[in-house]
């Protein structure tokens, strides 16, 4: 949790400017504002750190994934490729916008694969929602390639994967939309809070509209504006933008610490046998957020998970068993169990989601340990993690050998 752990001054300060006007509200109130616009000043700063030409910010990184599937015109009847080893705010909403969810193979960057992408694709798939796992990156080049070539709207969902790029492009604006959250364990934190982004100026609006009841957001007059769409209220307040603001200016820091603190754990385990990383198409694009190790198999893996816990190891996600982040435990979506009917259930799943074959994801996460960097750990912190780690390695390993 980088950004929670310089928390400090900067966050203050700019709530206490929205304190000082007692305008917490993002629009309108011109008079009594000061000048004091804290979600532009958020997203302005989301633009620089990721060369989108347009960033809205909304209540949260689940909200910003509806936005940017919405404003993209996704909705009722489309198919959406998705992994199956997301947060499941993904799959969540492609299912409340009426979109109807294919779950597709990923590979070793922890990322959906231009093959898996390709193998799912059927004469209704509209969408790829393309998710940036741990940190890291999909392989772009592969993946735009099939989308253009089969005429797919792209959609990033860079939830974990603000401050990353690939070839020089920010993770999030290489699709038709993107989305960042703010959330607690991120880079950077609103306390609750989202972004979506985009290059193209239409959809952008209509995020804007969309985000808020379908307000047009022309003059200052906000009961009779105009609604040129319908929407709903994913607004933020502008005291989580005040705090993702001074977050997001301290993201160049967190993320040149991450990439020294990472660069140092990564040089330390791979001294160690059977231990291998994530694939990153573009290293020097590594937000760093997190270090994802491979074990040779999901039973080494568990053994592992075994020996930290009796070590007191600490700080690491293993995702094959988290209940929001794999597939394996989301027996209510593959159940579709809902309190009302969404579309789907109307129009019926377009994969029978209680027996999908996804064995290359299956072995994946299920050899899948991820540690989360922490910005302020000092090189003998790093050297001595990697060294209880490689202990806890070398008995699950010594298993398999005997
Ligand atoms: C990939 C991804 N998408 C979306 C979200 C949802 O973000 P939030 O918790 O801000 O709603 C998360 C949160 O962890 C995420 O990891």
């Amino acid at each position: 949790m980088p950004g929670t752990e310089l928390f400090g001054r900067e966050e203050k300060k700019e709530i206490n400017d929205v304190l000082e006007t007692g305008v917490l509200f993002r629009y309108n109130h011109d008079a009594q504002r000061n000048n004091i616009w804290k979600a532009r000043e958020f997203e302005e700063e989301v633009k620089k750190i990721t060369g989108a030409k347009f960033a809205h910010a909304v209540s949260s990184g689940s909200t910003a994934v509806a936005c940017a599937l919405a404003s993209a015109g996704i909705g009722a009847g489309d198919e959406v490729i998705v992994p199956p080893f997301t947060f499941i705010a993904s799959v969540e909403a492609v299912l409340f916008c009426g979109g109807l969810p294919v779950f597709a193979e990923i590979d070793e960057t922890l990322c959906l694969s231009a093959a898996g992408i390709k193998a799912a694709i059927s004469p209704k798939t509209k969408a790829v929602l393309l998710v940036h796992m741990c940190g890291g990156m999909a392989n772009m080049d592969e993946i735009m390639k099939v989308c253009k070539e089969n005429n797919l709207t792209l959609i990033e969902d860079a939830g974990q994967a603000f401050a990353a790029s690939y070839k020089g492009k920010g993770i999030g604006t290489i699709g038709k939309t993107g989305c960042y959250s703010f959330d607690f364990f991120k880079i950077a934190t609103c306390g609750e809070g989202g972004v979506m982004v985009t290059n193209d100026e239409e959809v952008y609006k209509n995020a804007d509209c969309y985000s808020d009841h379908g307000h047009s957001h022309v003059g200052n007059n906000r009961g009779m504006e105009p609604h040129p769409i319908m929407g709903f209220n994913y607004r933020i307040g502008e005291l989580s933008a005040a705090i993702g603001l001074a977050q997001t200016r301290k993201v160049p820091f967190i993320r040149e610490k991450n990439r020294e603190i990472k660069d140092l754990l990564v040089s330390e385990l791979s001294k160690i046998p059977g231990v291998s990383f994530s694939t990153l198409p573009d290293p020097a694009g590594d937000s760093a957020t997190f270090l994802n190790m491979f074990l040779p198999d999901t039973e080494a893996a568990k053994r592992t998970v075994d020996e930290f816990n009796k070590a007191g190891v600490a700080g690491f996600n293993y995702w094959f068993l988290n209940m929001y982040h794999f597939i394996n435990q989301w027996n209510h979506i593959k159940e579709l169990k809902a309190t009302a009917k969404l579309p789907i259930h109307v129009l019926g799943a377009p994969q029978d989601y209680k027996n999908l074959h996804l064995p290359k994801s299956q072995e994946v996460v299920g050899r899948l340990i991820s540690f989360g960097i922490r910005c302020t750990w000092t090189n003998e912190e790093v050297k001595e993690l990697a060294k209880k780690i490689g202990g806890c390695v070398e008995k699950a390993l010594a298993v398999t050998a005997v």
